[in-house]
Parts: C-alpha cells; structure tokens; sequence
C-alpha cells in the first residue's frame, strides 16, 4: 500500500514536471505570447498536483526506507533533499514570477532570464528523479532496471 502509494506519487511529480518542461519548451518556440500566458498559467495551478505529490514520493520513501542501509535507498535518500529544495527554492517561485510576467505580457530580459533558470532546475529535477526511478526498480527487483 505505502508502496503503491510512493510510486504512484513519485511518477506523478515526474511526469507534472515532464509536462511543465515539455510544454514550455513547444509553446515558447511555436506559440503566440496568449498561447504561453495560458500555458504559464496551467502550469502554475500544475503546482497543486507537483508540490503534493513531491511531498509524498519523499514522505513514503523516507517511511519504507527508515533505518536502512542499503546503498541504494541511502543515494535515493541523500537525492531527496535537492529534489525538494531545487523544486520549493527554485521551480515554484519561478513558475509563479513567469505567470505574472506573461499575464501582463512582459517577455522582456526578466522573463527570458528567469525562465532560463526554471528550465535548468527542471532539468536538475528530472535528471535526479529518474535517478530515483531506476534505483526503485532495482529495488523492487524488476528485471533490466
Ligand atoms: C521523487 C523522488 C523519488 C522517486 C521518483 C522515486 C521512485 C521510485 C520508484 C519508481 C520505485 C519503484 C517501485 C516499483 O517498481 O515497484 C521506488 C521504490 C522505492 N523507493 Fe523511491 N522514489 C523517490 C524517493 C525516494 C526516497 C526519498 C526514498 C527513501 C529515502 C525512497 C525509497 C524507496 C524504496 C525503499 C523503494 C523500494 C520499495 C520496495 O522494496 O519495493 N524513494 N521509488
């Protein structure tokens, strides 16, 4: 059960922030500035489902792996706490600066450089969860992972 329940959060937040990125990364290069004023703005409430969901992967995983000293949950463990500060330091207050920016249509130097920095943490976020990911599987025993 608290197993279900950490996967199933774990690739929540993985997949919202696949999503973000993805998104972001289209609309800027082939939308109009509504087009990512609407998408900034998705993605903002998109931050009810991430900030929760990181939460609990953490939460869950802190909880299964207590007392452990296997390597692999201990790398997932020292992993957590830049997934979560690059995510609450960095990604949420950009993400809600860039919606308001793009809601009064300001995509000056400000914009481009702060969405820079989202884009980069993103990737951070995404490179040391599947990290996480892959060292899950092998420990759920799943062949080839
Ligand atoms: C956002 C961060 C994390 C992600 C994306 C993630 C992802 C996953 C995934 C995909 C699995 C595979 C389970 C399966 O295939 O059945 C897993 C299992 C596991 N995770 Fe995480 N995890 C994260 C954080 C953590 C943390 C912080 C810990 C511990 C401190 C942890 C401990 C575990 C353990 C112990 C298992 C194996 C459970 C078993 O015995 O089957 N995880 N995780």
């Amino acid at each position: 059960m608290i197993r279900r329940l950490h996967v199933a959060a774990a690739l929540t937040a993985f997949l919202a922030i696949l999503t973000f990125w993805l998104s972001t990364v289209s609309i800027e290069l082939l939308g109009t500035e509504s087009q990512i004023a609407l998408i900034k703005e998705a993605i903002a409430f998109g931050l009810f489902l991430l900030v929760p969901a990181l939460a609990v992967a953490g939460a869950t995983g802190a909880y299964m792996g207590r007392g452990t000293t296997d390597q692999r949950i201990l790398a997932k463990k020292h992993r957590m706490p830049f997934i979560a500060g690059n995510g609450i330091l960095i990604l949420v207050p950009a993400v809600i600066y860039l919606d308001r920016l793009a809601s009064r249509g300001d995509f000056g130097t400000t914009f481009v450089t702060v969405q820079s920095i989202e884009l980069v943490a993103g990737l951070v976020n995404l490179a040391l969860m599947s990290l996480n990911i892959r060292d899950g599987m092998r420990l759920a025993g799943h062949a080839g992972a």
